[in-house]
């Protein structure tokens, strides 16, 4: 029986890094966020700049069809003011089908964000989850629980892990990039270094471009994540307390049973 598991587990391993070594895994740079460990924030200003990139490049092809427009206001968030909210989806000219209506009319911002304008670019809504992956030997996870890393460091490797190359395959070309499964991707280097100007200042190189549009998708992605890392801490030190009263309250109460049988007289 010891032997069959024996043998099952070394093929399972096996079969793991001859995918791993026919290049099934791109290479994911263990980017920091300040949104890692238990203590993490999102960065508002960071989410704003992400937002920028979102809207500037990546809405050109990438829905977001699962985030309402007025989440962009609230607290944890980028935390738009309301009015740049009200106006945000008739900047972006958006416009949805109204089933009322029977017509298409100007989005507003207690829509959603629309969903992909070119059919094969997936929605982003929940890719920084969905990409979260299993990183570190034999796809164990153990680089995410130890290093953190996971989805946003895979949108933001995958954003600057373009090495210029390019290659045609049955009609489409494919670019080559470090970080995508397979090594060649269907989309073209989104970003070049300025491609949008952030108004606090902030250089807009790649590098800084993507980790800022990679935290954003991670904030659409899972909004309520400090509220739910703040439950778990408390729940921890919750219990951690509890632990160490029961611990006292269980002394006291076996006390005289110990005396006696130590043959002392009881309390
Ligand atoms: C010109 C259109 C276009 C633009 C602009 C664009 N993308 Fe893409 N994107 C695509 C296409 C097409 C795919 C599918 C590629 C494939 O499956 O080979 C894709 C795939 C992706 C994926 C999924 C990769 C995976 O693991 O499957 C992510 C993440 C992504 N894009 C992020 C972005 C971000 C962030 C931006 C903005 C900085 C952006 N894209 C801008 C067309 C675009």
């Amino acid at each position: 029986m010891i032997r069959k598991l024996a043998l099952a587990a070394a093929f399972a391993m096996g079969t793991a890094t001859a995918a791993a070594a026919a290049g099934g895994e791109g290479h994911v740079v263990d980017f920091d966020f300040s949104f890692e460990g238990p203590f993490g924030t999102f960065d508002q200003m960071q989410l704003q700049r992400g937002l920028q990139v979102y809207s500037e490049i990546c809405s050109n092809c990438h829905g977001l069809q699962y985030v309402p427009i007025r989440t962009l206001a609230d607290p944890g968030g980028p935390e738009l003011p309301e009015e740049q909210v009200r106006e945000y989806p008739d900047f972006m000219g958006w416009e949805v089908f109204d089933e009322d209506l029977d017509d298409f009319r100007p989005a507003v911002e207690t829509d959603h964000f629309p969903g992909s304008a070119l059919e094969n670019a997936p929605d982003l809504s929940l890719m920084a989850k969905s990409r979260a992956g299993f990183h570190g030997p034999y796809g164990l996870g153990l680089n995410q629980l130890f290093r953190g890393m996971g989805g946003p460091e895979y949108i933001a490797s995958l954003l600057t892990g373009y090495t210029g190359e390019e290659k045609e395959e049955a009609g489409a070309i494919l670019y080559e990039n470090t970080a995508f499964p397979g090594g060649w991707i269907a989309m073209s280097p989104p970003l070049w270094g300025d491609d949008v100007f952030y108004e606090d200042g902030t250089e807009a190189t790649i590098e800084q471009q993507s980790l800022d549009v990679a935290a954003f998708l991670m904030w659409a992605a899972e909004p309520k994540m400090m509220a739910r890392q703040r439950a778990g801490l408390t729940g921890v030190i919750f219990l951690a307390v509890l632990t160490v009263l029961l611990y006292l309250t269980n002394k006291r109460l076996w006390a005289p049973v110990k005396h006696r049988a130590k043959g002392e007289p009881a309390e």
